[in-house]
């Protein structure tokens, strides 16, 4: 072939092959068969093959992903991607709409366009003189990674468009439900976890090094926003269609409404429909339509004042608060807990929502008898996310903290510079449960048979008062319980017994001693060797120990030392020491020397292993493991169901949010680049 004919060929097949793409991936309407496309494609590789110099970089061969690079790279979005305040009622929405009214500029009445939101993760795309030239992720909102070369495997993303403006896009990258089935068949047949939801492998797979595995994603991008190229239109419907009309994937069920009553009537019908869409969405967004009022309105400092978001139903519910609660913790402090009208939502029937604690409830101005919306959004535990004090009936007086603890009715105590409020007695019951049960704890001394309810009545029978008591409790005893059969007293007692072969390490996590959590009880363990030489230290040696260990912050010392230093404390461990409870730490380990050496990891949420078993692997790696985030851990490996305070710790620290599979990356020697 002539290079002449080759370049006429080459050029028709590539606009061949994008236009099937284009229908296949945009339109999810294909024209030909697989068969036949996979021809095509095959001619136009051959071609390439054989004049190099015709495989340019928006040829659609080169969507399967170059090879990995070293890592991802930062790059800062020119303007920052922000997120939208939600609402949960109509009257919500209606606050929303007058809100803009007032914004706007004296007889001006806005219009606005109604569109789903989409359950992904979101990108920012740009164009230059008609080109994909650059890809990121959302970050943290100001910074994102550069993942040009995984979108480039997107095959509904253009490579091209006929348009030469610069053009900065707003996407969100989805994964069909139905193509997570598929991969998830594929994953739990290679022994891996599958993915929870399409968002997580959504953003798990953008994230990867290598592009030719992104390829493999059956990944989509859908854009919902315009940040540069006004020239498009004036409005975000009309630029929304005028990206469709270029080639560009937009979800196309935009609907523009001229009055919040119509808005609230297209969400209604949105709300009906989405089951009925291929990719999953989680509400409704609701933008003022005219960039020019857009642009009037402006931004608080975390949300744009012109758009905003509504949540569906299914992750959320209303029902009414029949009561606050108060736990007290194995710590002492009280939580307030609402007991609600029990609902279903996502999947259970919900009847409590923890309120975490009195600013809290203050902030939400909750009250007893009030109408609440409770959310379930990747948090394991309801909260109530809204409180409708337009529907509240009477005067309901404000929520108060008991001043007397509601388990022993000590005066409670409130310490200066902290929220909590808590029962300064030790030997408050409801303390005591809680000490007890997390004594018992799989991770602690893993004692079998002592389930919650029996704590209880060990305590209400005062049996039990503090750990130590449970292993000078004899058979007679247990017996006598209500409801309490031969064989199983024989099991508890025996399995208390059992647990004094725990380790030393496992002995100091029940104890439940404040910031020492399971890692930090084993470098204690490792460093102290037994409960033995522990109690025969004075408390300068115990202090020049402990700061010999690295990573051993100041709180946790001071923690320490307090209870290393506490009459009754003390006690508590010589009663310990004399019943054989605990066995001396085995030699540490030497550190091992790896690709993680130098590096300390917090992990949290679930995994698709036990943690502790993630924690061996990062050690073995010569990486090191802290319970909490801190200035100066490197990593926060994140799993599912990490809360929020976890990731707010790890920006405050500067510490970087990896998920699972980059952990992995890093065992197996690849290293990241550092963010900005
Ligand atoms: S507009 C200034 N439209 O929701 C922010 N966002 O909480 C404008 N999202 O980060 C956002 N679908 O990832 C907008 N149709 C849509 C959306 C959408 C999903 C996501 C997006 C954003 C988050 C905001």
């Amino acid at each position: 072939m002539t290079d002449e004919k080759a370049r006429s060929r080459h050029a028709e097949l590539v606009s061949e092959v994008r236009a099937h793409d284009y229908r296949y991936y945009v339109l999810d309407d294909p024209a030909i068969g697989d068969r036949d496309y996979d021809a095509l494609y095959h001619e136009l590789r051959e071609l390439e093959a054989a004049h190099p110099e015709l495989a340019t970089a928006d040829s659609p061969t080169r969507r399967v992903g170059s090879t990995p690079r070293g890592a991802l790279k930062n790059v800062r979005h020119v303007i920052p991607m922000m997120s939208l305040d939600n609402t949960y009622s109509e009257e919500m929405l209606r606050d929303f709409a007058r809100r803009v009214e007032t914004g706007l500029p004296t007889g001006k009445t806005a219009r606005f366009c109604v569109e789903p939101k989409l359950d992904g993760a979101s990108i920012e795309i740009l164009y230059r003189d008609g080109r994909f030239v650059e890809g990121s992720t959302r970050g943290d909102g100001e910074h994102g990674e550069d993942i040009t070369e995984n979108l480039r495997t997107i095959r509904s993303l253009p490579l091209t468009i006929p348009y030469k403006e610069p053009l900065t896009l707003r996407a969100e990258v989805v994964i069909y439900r139905r193509d997570l089935a598929k991969i998830n068949q594929g994953r739990v047949a290679a022994g891996e976890a599958p993915f929870a939801n399409p968002r997580n492998a959504a953003s798990g797979s953008l994230r990867m090094i290598d592009p030719r595995v992104v390829a493999e994603r059956p990944l989509r991008a859908i854009v919902w926003q315009v940040v540069e190229g006004a020239k498009l239109a004036d409005s975000h419907s009309d630029a929304l269609d005028k990206l469709s009309e270029l080639g560009l994937p937009t979800h196309k069920k935009h609907v523009r409404a001229s009055s919040i009553d119509e808005v609230l009537k297209i969400i209604e019908d949105l709300e009906l429909s989405r089951k009925d869409y291929p990719y999953e969405t989680d509400g409704a967004v609701i933008k003022v339509d005219d960039f020019g009022q857009q642009a009037i309105l402006g931004a608080t400092a975390k949300f744009p004042r012109w758009a905003i978001a509504y949540k569906f139903s299914a992750e959320r519910a209303e029902t009414h608060v029949q009561a606050i609660e108060i736990g007290v913790g194995r710590t002492g402090t009280l939580t307030p807990v609402a007991v609600l009208d029990p609902v279903q939502l996502a999947g259970t029937v919900v009847s409590r929502a923890s309120l975490h604690n009195e600013q809290i409830v203050g902030q939400l101005d909750l009250r007893i008898g009030d109408r609440v919306t409770i959310e379930k959004a990747g948090e394991i535990i309801p909260q109530v996310v809204a409180v409708h004090h337009e529907a509240r009936s009477s005067d309901l007086p404000p929520f108060r903290m008991p001043e007397k603890c509601p388990s022993c009715g000590t005066p409670v105590v409130r310490v200066e510079g902290e929220v909590a409020v808590k029962c300064p007695n030790r030997r408050c019951p409801d303390q005591v449960q809680g000490a007890l049960f997390h004594f018992s704890r799989r991770f602690a001394m893993d004692i079998d048979h002592l389930g919650e309810s029996l704590i209880e009545s060990l305590v209400n029978q005062e049996l039990v008062r503090d750990v130590a008591d449970l292993y000078e409790l004899t058979h007679e005893r247990v017996v006598a319980l209500e409801r309490m059969g031969k064989k199983s007293a024989e099991n508890l007692i025996t399995s208390i017994q059992n647990s004094k072969q725990r380790t030393f390490d496992r002995l100091i996590t029940g104890l439940g001693i404040e910031h020492v959590g399971q890692v930090a009880a084993r470098q204690l363990a490792e460093a102290l060797h037994s409960l033995d030489d522990l109690l025969a230290l004075t408390p300068e040696e115990l202090e020049e120990r402990v700061t010999s260990i690295s990573g051993f912050g100041p709180k946790m010392a001071q923690s320490l030392r307090e209870f290393h230093a506490d009459p009754t404390a003390r006690e508590l461990l010589e009663r310990l020491q004399k019943l054989g409870v605990s066995r001396p730490q085995p030699r540490p380990e030497v550190a091992a020397e790896g690709p993680l050496t130098g590096q300390s990891f917090c992990v949290t949420g679930v995994l698709s292993r036990k943690r502790e078993d993630v924690h061996a692997a990062i050690r073995a790696a010569g990486g090191t493991v802290h319970d909490k985030v801190k200035i100066g851990t490197t990593y926060l490996v994140a799993g599912d169901k990490v809360g929020a305070a976890k990731l707010s710790a790890a920006k405050k620290a500067g510490t970087r949010v990896i998920d699972e599979a980059t952990l992995e990356r890093l065992i197996a020697g690849e290293t990241l680049e550092p963010e900005a």
